[in-house]
């Protein structure tokens, strides 16, 4: 089961009080959900997005509860989703971006490079999948996603192992992908501190889903979602998303539109690190709309 990562310092920034509106753009397992709905009572309201269908079934206690609603929609589109349904801006917001662990075990869409899947990749139903990507693009295309997505130092060498191996065969399978990649790389990449298939896996996640637009598309919407004195927070995973966010919330703030909550960025402590690898990479950051 996903744990969630940075609860109390997301819960610090977020400050979500009794009859509050709150929108978690990214319910995952509904694990910060959870926390914030605990706080807001039952006065408050809690929208939930999540792109993946299956998410909704990962948390059905929450599902339940009178004052939550789940909405299986790209968290890009949640301006539109507020007018469209009549709803007010909220008193906060919180992503928590990327996929789960429930993702990765078992949504057998081919996230994991340990697993045998097929290669999807996509959270919702819409666009490319992985397998159309590495079986149909061209060779500099997948160098471009490879090395852009990835930030992988030997993008040529895997867009061409790619390129070579789906002429003999498509390439159906995450393990199958896996290895031509690792035939490509040298046997001490990064020094055996990752898997040689993670970062052209994390590419592929991006491009797919494109994750850094709809990034980019709700945090240029803030002023529409969140109101004056309401709360944002991000977490992010990697330095292309957190690059991100650290200049929009800049230039939010050199414009006299919000203050920024954190002026040292917020990662995990040793001991949520011990309890739960996936939080070593998160980064938090929180802003005020003024
Ligand atoms: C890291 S998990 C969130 C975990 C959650 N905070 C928890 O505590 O259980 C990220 C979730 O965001 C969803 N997601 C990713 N991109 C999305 C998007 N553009 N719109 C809506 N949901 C998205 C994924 O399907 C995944 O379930």
């Amino acid at each position: 089961m996903h744990i969630p990562v940075l609860l109390n310092e997301v819960m610090e920034i977020l400050k979500p009080q009794k009859g509050e509106f709150f929108i978690d753009g990214t319910f995952g397992a509904g694990g910060h959900s959870e926390k914030i709905l605990e706080a807001i009572g039952e006065k408050g309201k809690l929208l939930a997005f999540d792109w993946d269908p299956k998410a909704s079934e990962r948390n059905i206690i929450i599902l339940e509860k009178k004052n939550f609603t789940f909405a299986n929609v790209n968290y890009a589109n949640a301006k539109k989703f507020l007018q469209e349904n009549n709803l007010p801006k909220a008193d906060g917001l919180l992503l928590d971006l990327g996929f789960s662990s429930d993702q990765l075990e078992d949504s057998g869409k081919g996230f994991s490079f340990k697993k045998d899947e097929p290669l999807v990749m996509s959270y919702g139903e819409s666009g490319p999948t992985a397998y159309e990507v590495v079986n149909t693009y061209s060779e500099e295309k997948l160098l471009e996603i490879i090395k852009e997505l990835g930030e992988e130092r030997f993008p040529g060498r895997i867009a061409r192992v790619i390129v070579e191996n789906r002429q003999k065969e498509p390439i159906k399978t995450s393990l199958q992908l896996a290895r031509i990649i690792r035939s490509a790389l040298p046997r001490n990449y990064e020094k055996g501190r990752i898997d040689p298939a993670t970062r052209t896996f994390q590419a592929l996640r991006i491009y797919v889903n494109g994750e850094l637009e709809n990034i980019k598309k709700i945090l240029g919407d803030l002023e529409s979602i969140v109101k004056s004195g309401g709360r944002v927070a991000v977490i992010s995973f990697h330095s292309l998303e957190d690059r991100i966010v650290k200049n929009i919330f800049r230039d939010l703030k050199k414009s006299g539109k919000a203050e920024l909550l954190n002026k040292k960025i917020i990662s995990a402590s040793r001991d949520e690190i011990s309890n739960n690898p996936r939080s070593r990479s998160a980064k938090l950051r929180g802003l005020k709309i003024i």
